[in-house]
């Protein structure tokens, strides 16, 4: 099956029908099943093909460990011992569709392992004997043959299985070298078998499963010998082209074939003849032993009209008719299907054929399984039709049902119902006010391929133990609406559905299938409501990779990997895009993301850790000291960016500034002042040179951004003066001259390195480095102590006075 929905899971509802079809085929197929076996095993290693390739002769240099050779459809006409004799592992040779006239057995000599030999389709006449006693299949079918090509040595052939023949003419005992031989399948071709004149030819077939005859395909069936079979079980007519007149040429040569009482299988290919003549052809198989009767593209010609048919008792369990073409326009329908619709047998398949209608059985039927798959039937089948009292199965699959309450409706007088299968058609529930009726029995339900809506819920079988609803258009699976408390498999792959339903509704579920639906967040309460699941496949859905998924990848993890089919591979996420196409198994969140508690308790503690650093930050290392610096450094800054540099140059107005403490101001008044004014270098002084109005922070600002350089006055007492360290601050940070070049230290009383509290970290490295000029306490020092300081002012510098005058 090509649906995605992994079908094969559904075997608890095949189970109790399969004894019956299987036995249908069984005797046949052992028969076709042989050859491919061959076919397969040894086609991986040593397998040549050089079929279809405009051959003329065996190509040379074909490997010698060639195991499988086919070199059908080409030009051969001859072939030699020296072209294969040296494959002495060859096994299969297949020579189909080439010209070859003659051809002598005995060039496989050494060829001791060949089971497999295909000539059919050749133009054989004449073959020279030789038993290869290892062949199990050989097909000299399709060729020119006058008489059968059997040989006195083909009774070697112990392990014959398959043998093709064809003739023109048949004698009675031709097939006597092979008879003791078991064979499974002796294909019989007659395409150019022509009547001799007032000759009646006959043909013993004594010990074969399967006869398979075929007849020419375009002349009409004439074949007047008798063949009678031995131990047939199996018996296949293919091309059978019979004017109304000569149905009795058939009737004739049938009659002889099933004689034989092991005769259960009755397969017809490619018949064309009147209505009459089949209906000829069922009645006379009718009291045979026959029990399966199957015909393959029938097509009806000239004319249908109403044919008598007599029921007697028949040994027939089944018939399947499949593919009928209708030659014929005008004719009554109802005598068609009343042939049909009254058989007394079990099993009746008519597939495949522009039928319209069936008709109900006028009493109550044999009926027990009903397939009528691809026909042109409407609603209106099997209504009020109360006479199918034993029917089990019934297929109505790919035909014109349109309405689901009518589908119902029609199972209501069928009794023993169990299993229906309405797939492929167009139906649909518009579940307005009609309550559906259902026959109680129905077990197995297949509305897949539909278009049936969610509403389909509100019209099931409540008995329901397998429902197929594949392909369809439903969206959710309403709860509530209907229990189906026996409901055992639930396919509904390929719909729309969003979520995963729970089990409330269906307490023995055990078989979900919902691929291909439009499920992202399916939810693992599936797995706590539906207990007795015990396979699950949901792969192929548009998952979205979030935390909520978590939970349900988790709960896949529990259950046992059997239980999900189609995992890992077919579950893969398909929102968000990074996500995009990675397996669920592989799909992996941290906890913290996911989890609201955990994630707003991993904030608190964050925030209170950072609390807890501000505050060892601002106790013991002054932050908001700093805080404040930055602040006033950033808008000085931010004034400064405003000012042109021209502007700057002007607004010097000072040689220097001074910072000391309050404690040293009688040595800076005394000492300091007055030998730098001597030497006319313009000192700012913040209180002296105070500007009303504004705050002392931007007083001293003004004043070290008006001054060339600063001074600073240090000493123990500069050290416990906080403003003495803004000023430090400032001075160094300053705009204008970056760098510490413009600071001038002089260090009047030795400060002790540890007297220096830590956060002035500042003027701590600048004592480090020692580069200040320290105040000697001896007089004679003094002189020098003042040259170093001039010579930190030995620049020009154009000073702009407060009334705009210019000094030099
Ligand atoms: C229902 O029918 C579809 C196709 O017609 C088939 O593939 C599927 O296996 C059926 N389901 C069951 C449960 O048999």
């Amino acid at each position: 099956s090509d649906s995605p929905s992994g079908d094969s899971r559904f075997n608890i509802m095949t189970k109790d029908k399969e004894p019956i079809v299987r036995s249908f085929h069984f005797v046949c197929m052992i028969a076709l099943i042989f050859g491919t076996i061959i076919q397969f095993s040894a086609e991986s290693e040593f397998a040549v093909n050089e079929s279809n390739k405009g051959l003329t002769h065996v190509p040379k240099g074909l490997s010698p460990k060639t195991i499988v050779l086919d070199m059908s459809q080409n030009y051969i006409s001859e072939l030699h011992l020296s072209d294969i004799s040296f494959l002495s592992g060859l096994r299969v040779l297949r020579l189909s569709h080439n010209r070859l006239q003659h051809l002598d057995i005995s060039i496989f000599k050494f060829n001791q392992d060949l089971e497999y030999l295909d000539l059919s389709h050749n133009q054989l006449q004449k073959i020279s004997c030789h038993a290869v006693t290892s062949l199990k299949h050989l097909d000299l079918s399709f060729n020119d043959f006058d008489a059968l090509p059997i040989c006195e040595e083909f009774g070697n052939l112990t392990q014959l299985n398959f043998l093709g023949l064809s003739a023109k003419h048949l004698q009675q005992l031709d097939l006597l070298p092979v008879a003791h031989l078991h064979l499974s399948v002796i294909l019989l071709e007659l395409e150019g078998y022509y009547v001799k004149e007032h000759e009646t030819e006959s043909l013993q077939i004594l010990n074969t499963k399967t006869l398979h005859l075929v007849f020419h395909p375009n002349n009409f069936f004439s074949v007047q010998a008798n063949i009678s079979v031995n131990n047939v079980g199996c018996l296949q007519l293919s091309n059978i082209r019979l004017k109304d007149e000569n149905c009795h040429i058939l009737i004739t040569f049938l009659s002889e074939l099933t004689r034989g009482p092991n005769l259960v299988n009755i397969t017809l290919n490619h018949v064309e003849t009147t209505w009459k003549c089949l209906v000829r052809v069922f009645q006379f198989l009718w009291p045979k032993p026959v029990e399966y009767l199957s015909i393959y593209n029938a097509t009806i010609v000239e004319k249908i009209d109403k044919e008598d048919f007599t029921y007697s008792e028949t040994s027939l369990k089944a018939l399947k008719i499949e593919h009928i073409t209708n030659k014929v326009f005008l004719f009554s329908q109802t005598v068609l299907y009343t042939v049909l619709s009254e058989m007394n047998i079990m099993m009746l398949t008519i597939s495949d054929t522009p039928f319209i209608h069936m008709l109900c059985p006028q009493a109550p039927s044999t009926f027990k399984f009903l397939n009528f798959t691809q026909n042109v039937l409407t609603d209106s089948i099997f209504q009020e039709c109360s006479t199918l009292v034993r029917l089990e199965t019934l297929i109505l699959q790919k035909n014109e049902l349109k309405d689901l309450f009518k589908v119902g409706l029609m199972t209501k007088d069928m009794p023993s119902l169990e299993m229906l299968d309405v797939s492929w058609n167009s139906l649909e529930y518009d579940g307005r006010n009609r309550n559906c009726t259902w026959a109680e029995r129905i077990e197995v339900l297949n509305l897949s391929s539909n278009i049936l809506t969610d509403s389909v819920f509100r019209c099931l079988p409540p008995r329901l133990r397998v429902l197929d609803l594949h392909s369809n258009r439903i969206t959710s699976i309403p709860e509530n609406v209907i229990r189906l408390e026996a409901l055992q498999e639930l396919n509904v792959a390929s719909n729309s559905l969003a979520h995963l339903p729970g089990c409330d509704s269906f307490s023995s579920l055990s078989v979900l299938i919902i691929d291909y639906n439009s499920i992202s967040n399916p939810s693992a309460h599936f797995f706590q409501s539906c207990q007795k699941i015990r396979s699950i496949n949901a792969g192929n859905n548009p998952f979205q990779c979030t935390c909520e998924l978590r939970e349900f990848i988790r709960s896949i993890g529990q259950v046992s990997s059997e239980v999900v089919e189609g995992w890992p591979d077919s579950y893969k996420c398909d929102y968000p895009e990074s996500y995009k196409g990675t397996l669920l198994k592989d799909f992996h969140v941290s906890p913290l993301s996911c989890n609201t508690a955990l994630l707003i308790a991993t904030i608190g503690v964050t925030g209170l850790v950072l609390a807890v650093a501000v505050t060892v930050l601002c106790v013991y290392f002054d932050l908001p000291w700093y805080l404040r610096m930055v602040c006033q450094w950033t808008q000085t800054r931010h004034r400064a960016r405003n000012t042109s540099l021209h502007e700057l140059q002007r607004t010097l107005q000072f040689h220097a500034f001074i910072s000391y403490s309050e404690h040293d101001s009688a040595w800076v008044k005394n000492e300091l002042l007055p030998n730098l004014e001597k030497e006319d270098i313009r000192i700012c002084l913040h209180e002296r040179n105070f500007v009303p109005g504004k705050s002392i922070v931007e007083n001293i600002i003004n004043c070290i951004e008006k001054s060339y350089k600063s001074i600073f006055v240090l000493s123990p007492n500069f050290v416990q003066s906080e403003w003495c360290h803004y000023e430090l601050y400032f001075a160094h940070h300053n705009l204008f001259h970056e760098g510490s070049n413009n600071l001038i230290l002089i260090l009047l009383d030795p400060i002790p390195q540890n007297s220096i509290p830590s956060k002035y970290h500042k003027l701590k490295a600048l004592m480090a480095q020692r580069t200040y000029l320290e105040w000697p306490k001896e007089k004679s020092k003094h002189g020098l102590f003042w040259a170093n300081i001039r010579a930190a002012f030995n620049v020009k510098l154009t000073l702009t006075t407060e009334n705009n005058d210019v000094k030099t």
